[in-house]
């Protein structure tokens, strides 16, 4: 594993940890959180890895720490074999479109008075020396690529619904071809239907560009869709870490179980199920 020819880890995390200072008053000490406890793990180029678990056990702490938006107290991450050097300042250009974010409510990031086709182009106007011309045709046919057409290039945020929105802060997402995306709770907030469609165009993405995926969410269902890799966090540590198939069928912690009994018996049956079909229809 050690020869770098065929290593193939996009993102490695050894022991990341994030802890946060409150501030105390006159007679209250300062406290401190530990919201993320030192987590490791290894992704592979190509393969999604779904965080789950309860809310504030630390998951979107993680997120930001592996797109640079926190820096983390402890710990390493390391993006396509190169340790990160994370402190403001050391970041360099080449990690920062590596790596891009999209987050459950893209509306709150959308400019509402800037056009989608600008929206789109904006990356591209501060990174790079693309003519105005080229910015154009590159936001059109990312616009085509996330199901959009030119007809919503001269268009405002506001003129979209929730699952349009959505395709347009992956489009810009992926504008300065990023290989790691990190997504928080990127369906959380659609209509089932509208999860289902962006959901198949995010697996149809990754599979046209190569991206690898950190998805977070608290849907188990989801999770069984679009996960390779399962880590289920609790309080701050991931308490379980494995494939889908080692995570859905033989939960090793007693917060899994507890998880999966929260969902519907009947989603847990049919997910097993569609493992099991899955595992059936690759081994075959
Ligand atoms: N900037 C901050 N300052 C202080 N504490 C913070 C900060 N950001 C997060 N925390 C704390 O860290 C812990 C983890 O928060 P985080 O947002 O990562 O949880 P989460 O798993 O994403 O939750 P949710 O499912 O609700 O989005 C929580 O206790 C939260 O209150
Ligand atoms: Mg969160």
């Amino acid at each position: 594993m050690s020869d770098n020819m065929t290593d193939n880890t996009m993102l490695e995390v050894r022991d990341i940890k994030r802890d946060y200072e409150l501030p105390g008053g006159l007679f209250k000490p300062k406290k401190i959180i530990h919201a993320v406890k030192g987590v490791s793990f290894k992704l592979e180029r190509g393969k999604t890895l779904a965080i789950v678990g309860e809310s504030g056990c630390g998951k979107s702490t993680l997120a930001r720490m592996l797109t640079f938006i926190d820096e983390p107290t402890g710990g390493d991450l390391l993006i396509d074999n190169k340790k990160v050097d994370t402190r403001p300042g050391h970041l360099t250009q080449d990690m920062r479109q590596k790596v891009q974010i999209v987050f459950q409510n893209p509306y709150g990031s959308l400019n509402p008075r800037q056009k989608i086709g600008d929206v789109l182009g904006e990356p591209l106007a501060i990174n790079t020396t693309m003519s105005a011309g080229e910015r154009r045709d590159r936001a059109s046919e990312m616009l085509k690529k996330v199901g959009l057409g030119p007809e919503h290039y001269n268009r405002y945020p506001h003129m979209f619904s929730g699952g349009q929105r959505q395709r347009i802060a992956i489009a810009r997402a992926l504008m300065m071809n990023p290989k790691l995306l990190v997504l928080d709770e990127p369906v959380s907030a659609l209509d089932l239907s509208v999860q289902a469609q962006v959901l198949n165009l995010l697996a149809d993405l990754q599979d046209e560009f190569n991206l690898t995926y950190v998805f977070i969410s608290h849907d188990l269902s989801v999770v069984r869709y679009i996960a390779d890799e399962v880590m289920v966090m609790y309080f701050g540590e991931a308490v379980e870490y494995g494939t889908r198939e080692e995570v859905f069928s033989d939960p090793k912690h007693d917060y899994t179980r507890t998880l999966f009994k929260a969902t519907p018996k009947a989603d847990i049956e049919s997910i097993r199920a569609r493992v099991a079909k899955k595992k059936a229809t690759a081994a075959a």
